[in-house]
C-alpha cells in the first residue's frame, strides 16, 4: 500500500511546502496581537526560548516519525507502536485540526474581503477611526465572511484534491517567495514612518515585570502554534519527504524562517501602530486596523494595499491546507475513503465549524464559555492545550518510546553522516521537554497555585 504513496518532487518545494504550513497568519495576524496583549519585548524573548528550546527538537521528532512511518499521523503511531493506545494521537490531532481550522478560515475569509476593498480602493479617505468602525462592521456582519470563507475553503478543496506534489507542493512554490519578498518591502517601510522608534521599544525593550505564568503558557503556546507543532501536521508532512532530506537541518530552516517572519511582521506593524496612535492590545483586529492606515499614507499604496492582502490570504491558504491534509491523509488511509470523497467531507464539516466562529464575532457575541466567545474559545483551547499536549507526547513517545536505533537511523539518513547531538537530542526529549511542556501548562491554567 505505500508503494505508490506520495513524496514531495523537489528539495526546494519540500522546504517551500513545510515553511508555508509554518508561514501563516500565526506569523502575520497572530503573533502581533499576542506581542500586544502580553507585553512586547519581554513575551518575544520567552517566544524565543520556546522555539529554540522545544520547537527545533519537537519538530525534528515530528518529522522523524512520519518520515519512519510514512503514513498519516495516525497510522504512523500504529505502525511504529502496535497495539498500543498512542494511536489516539491521531483522533486529537484530527480534533485539534478542525478546532484551528474553525477560527483560522473565519480569518482567512476577512483577509479576501481586504483584498477586495483594496481592488475597489475602499480605504481611501478613512480615517484610523473609520477604518476601525469598518471593520468591526464587517467582522460582526453575519453573511459576508461567510462568503469569503466559502471563497477561501473552495481554494482549498482545489489544492488538497490536487494532492501532494500537484497541489500542495506546486502551489507552495509559487506562494512562498513572494510572501517574503513583500513582506521585507513592508517592514523597510514601516521602519521610515514617522514616529517608529516607539513600536521599536515595545518590540525590542523587555520589561520583565509584564511576565507571568499566563504569559508563559502564551508564549509557549504561540511557539507550537506558529511552528505548525503538536496536531501531527509535520508528522504527515515528514512522511511525504525524501529519505535524502536531512531531517534535523530541515527543522532549523523551517525554524529559522518562521521566526524571522514573525519578528518581520512585528517590526512591519508596531510602528505603524504607534505611528497612527492605535493601541498595541486591539487583539486580533490589529492587522486588519493599522495596514490600511500604513497604505493610505504611502506612495503606490493602492498597489501595495493589494498585495499585501493577497499575500496574507496566501500565507493562510499554505497554512490550512497543511492542516487538511493531516485530516485527508487520516481520513483516506485509515477509512480507505477515495482522496477526493474525503477532502469534500472534511472541508464541508470545516465550514459548519468556522460558520459558527464567525457568527459568534457577530450576531452571537453574547454567547460565551468560560468567558469566552465560540472564536476565542476555539483559539484558546487549540492553541494552549491541545497543541502542548500533541507536544507533549510527542517527546515522551521519541524519548521514551521508540528504539534509540531508529532515531539515529532516522536523523542520520542511514549511516550517511555523522550525527554528534544524539544524545543531547534524547536528553531534551526525555528530560526538558515534558518537564518544561508540564509545568508551563499547568502553571499557566493556575492550577499550580
Ligand atoms: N503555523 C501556521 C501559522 O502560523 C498555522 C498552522 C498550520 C498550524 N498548521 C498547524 C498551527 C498545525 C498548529 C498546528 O499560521
Amino acid at each position: 500500500m505505500n508503494n505508490n504513496r506520495s513524496t514531495f518532487a523537489t528539495k526546494l518545494g519540500m522546504i517551500a511546502a513545510a515553511v508555508g504550513s509554518a508561514v501563516g497568519l500565526g506569523n502575520i495576524w497572530r503573533f502581533p496581537y499576542e506581542v500586544g496583549q502580553s507585553g512586547g519585548a519581554a513575551f518575544i524573548i520567552i517566544y524565543l526560548i520556546c522555539v529554540a528550546v522545544l520547537g527545533i527538537p519537537l519538530i525534528t521528532s515530528e518529522f522523524l516519525l512520519g518520515r519512519r512511518g510514512r503514513a498519516n499521523v495516525g497510522g504512523t503511531f500504529k505502525k511504529l507502536a502496535p497495539k498500543t493506545k498512542w494511536g489516539v494521537i491521531g483522533y486529537m490531532s484530527v480534533l485539534a485540526s478542525f478546532l484551528i481550522l474553525g477560527f483560522y478560515s473565519v480569518i482567512a475569509g476577512w483577509t479576501l474581503e481586504y483584498v477586495y476593498q483594496a481592488f475597489c480602493n475602499g480605504f481611501a479617505g478613512q480615517s484610523s477611526a473609520e477604518l476601525g468602525e469598518s471593520f468591526k462592521s464587517f467582522s460582526t456582519d453575519t453573511y459576508r465572511p461567510i462568503l469569503w470563507l466559502a471563497l477561501f475553503l473552495a481554494a482549498n478543496f482545489v489544492i488538497i484534491q490536487s494532492g501532494v506534489k500537484n497541489g500542495i507542493e506546486k502551489a507552495s512554490n509559487i506562494m512562498m517567495p513572494f510572501l517574503f519578498a513583500v513582506l521585507l518591502i513592508f517592514c523597510i517601510r514601516g521602519l521610515f514612518l514617522p514616529g517608529a522608534e516607539e513600536g521599536l521599544k515595545f518590540l525590542f525593550k523587555p520589561d520583565f515585570s509584564k511576565i507571568d505564568s499566563s504569559v508563559i503558557l502564551r508564549a509557549m503556546g504561540q511557539a507550537f502554534f506558529s511552528l505548525s507543532l503538536g496536531m501531527g501536521c509535520l508528522v504527515t508532512y515528514g512522511s511525504y519527504f525524501s529519505d535524502k532530506t536531512r531531517l534535523a537541518k530541515t527543522s532549523v530552516t523551517v525554524v529559522a524562517l518562521d521566526t524571522l517572519v514573525a519578528i518581520l511582521s512585528g517590526v512591519m506593524i508596531f510602528p505603524a501602530v504607534f505611528s497612527f496612535g492605535i493601541s498595541p492590545s486591539a487583539g486580533p483586529d490589529l492587522v486588519f486596523i493599522t495596514l490600511p492606515n500604513v497604505f493610505l499614507q504611502m506612495a503606490g499604496g493602492y498597489f501595495w494595499s493589494i498585495l499585501f492582502f493577497i499575500l496574507l490570504a496566501v500565507a493562510a491558504l499554505t497554512s490550512t491546507i497543511s492542516m487538511f491534509e493531516v485530516v485527508t491523509a487520516f481520513i483516506h488511509e485509515e477509512y480507505n475513503v477515495s482522496r477526493k470523497k474525503a477532502t469534500a467531507w472534511i472541508i464541508s464539516l470545516c465550514f459548519v465549524l468556522a460558520v459558527i466562529c464567525s457568527l459568534s464575532i457577530g450576531p452571537w457575541s453574547d454567547f460565551t464559555i468560560f468567558g469566552k466567545t465560540i472564536f476565542d474559545l476555539f483559539d484558546y483551547v487549540s492553541a494552549n492545550i491541545l497543541l502542548p499536549l500533541g507536544g507533549l507526547l510527542v517527546s515522551i513517545f521519541v524519548g521514551y518510546r521508540l528504539d534509540k536505533n531508529i532515531i539515529k537511523e532516522e536523523l542520520s539518513n542511514n549511516g550517511e553522516f555523522k550525527v554528534n547531538y544524539l544524545n543531547l537530542f534524547v536528553f531534551i526529549l526525555k528530560y526538558v521537554a515534558p518537564v518544561a511542556i508540564i509545568i508551563i501548562f499547568l502553571s499557566g491554567l493556575g492550577l499550580l497555585g
